[in-house]
C-alpha cells in the first residue's frame, strides 16, 4: 500500500503506551517523522528508543494535552524539529469511574479537559500550520456510540469527540484537511490486559466478537495509518469502528450465544 506518509511529520499523543506507541511504530515504518507526545516523558522516550532501534527518527515531547500552553508548545516543537506538520493524532485520554452521583466535579472536569478540550486545542494550534492533504485523527471509543455503566464522563467525552470530528471535518474540509476518528473495541493495551485477565470476562467478550479474538494495539494503529494515508483521501468526518464486530449484533443474538456459554 502506498500511504504517501514518507517524510511527513506526525504528532501522536499518548504515544508512550498502548495504541499510541503501536501507532508511532506503524507511522514510522511508513517513513513518517513522529513526535511521540505523552504526559509521561520517560514512556515517550521509551517509544523513541524503540523507533531508533528500527532506524527511525522521532522525538519525545512531554505534554499534558489538557493544558493549552503545553499543546501549543507541542505543535511548535514538532515544527521546529521536522519543519512541517501533516498529521495530528489525538490519542491520549483518561478515565474516571462513577455515575452522576458518585463522580466528583473535579474528576468530571479532568476527563473533559483531557479527552475533549485536547482535541479542540490540538486543532486550534496545529491547523494553521497544516498544508492541504493533512489529516487529524482522534481516538474515540465504542463508549462514544453506546453506554457503559458507571462511566458517565468517559462515555460523554467520547461521544463529544465523534461530533467534534464531524464539525472539524466541515470546518477544515475546504482547506484540504480531513478529520476522522477511530472507535476501538476491546484492545489489549497494558491497562486493558489487567482487566481482561478475568477468564469469565474474556470468554464473554470473545463470544460476543464475531472475529473471535480481542483487539491488539496494532489493529488500531493500522486503521490510523490508513486514515492518514492517501488511500483514505475521500474519507472525511467519520467514526471508524475497529472492534472485530463486537457491536454489530443485537441483544437477541447475544442471548442465543449466552445460552450456549452458560446453560443456567
Ligand atoms: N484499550 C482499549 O480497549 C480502548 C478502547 C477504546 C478506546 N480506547 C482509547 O484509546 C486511547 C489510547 O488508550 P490505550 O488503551 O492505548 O491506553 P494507555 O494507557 O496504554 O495509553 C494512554 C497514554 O496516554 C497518556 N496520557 C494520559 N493522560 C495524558 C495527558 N493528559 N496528556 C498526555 N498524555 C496523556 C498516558 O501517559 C499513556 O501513555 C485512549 O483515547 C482510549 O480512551 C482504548
Amino acid at each position: 500500500m502506498n500511504t504517501g506518509l514518507a517524510g511527513k511529520a506526525v504528532i501522536i499523543t499518548g504515544a508512550g503506551s498502548g495504541i499510541g506507541r503501536a501507532s508511532a511504530q506503524h507511522f514510522a515504518r511508513e517513513g513518517a517523522l513522529v513526535a511521540v507526545a505523552d504526559v509521561r516523558l520517560h514512556k515517550a522516550q521509551q517509544t523513541v528508543d524503540l523507533l531508533a532501534a528500527e532506524g527511525h527518527r522521532s522525538i519525545a515531547i512531554e505534554v499534558d494535552v489538557s493544558e493549552p500552553a503545553q499543546v501549543e508548545r507541542m505543535v511548535n516543537d514538532t515544527i521546529a524539529a521536522f519543519g512541517r506538520l501533516d498529521v495530528l493524532f489525538n490519542n491520549a485520554a483518561t478515565v474516571r469511574v462513577g455515575n452522576a452521583v458518585e463522580l466528583t466535579v473535579d474528576d468530571w472536569d479532568i476527563v473533559w479537559r483531557t479527552n475533549v478540550s485536547s482535541v479542540f486545542l490540538g486543532a486550534k494550534y496545529a491547523v494553521p500550520h497544516m498544508p492541504a492533504g493533512s489529516s487529524i485523527i482522534s481516538t474515540a471509543s465504542l463508549s462514544g456510540l453506546a453506554a457503559d455503566a458507571g462511566l458517565i464522563s468517559y462515555n460523554a467525552t467520547k461521544a463529544a469527540v465523534i461530533n467534534l470530528t464531524r464539525t472539524m471535518a466541515v470546518d477544515f474540509g475546504p482547506l484540504g484537511i480531513r478529520v476522522n476518528c477511530i472507535c476501538p473495541g476491546v484492545t489489549m493495551t497494558p491497562a486493558m490486559k489487567g482487566f481482561m485477565s478475568d477468564d469469565r470476562l474474556r470468554e464473554l467478550v470473545l463470544a460476543a466478537t464475531p472475529s473471535a479474538r480481542l483487539g491488539e494495539p496494532e489493529d488500531i494503529a493500522k486503521a490510523a495509518v490508513w486514515l492518514a494515508s492517501d488511500q483514505a483521501a475521500f474519507v472525511n468526518g467519520q467514526p471508524i469502528v475497529v472492534d472485530g464486530g463486537l457491536t454489530i449484533q443485537n441483544g437477541f443474538s447475544l442471548m442465543q450465544q449466552a445460552r450456549g456459554l452458560d446453560p443456567q
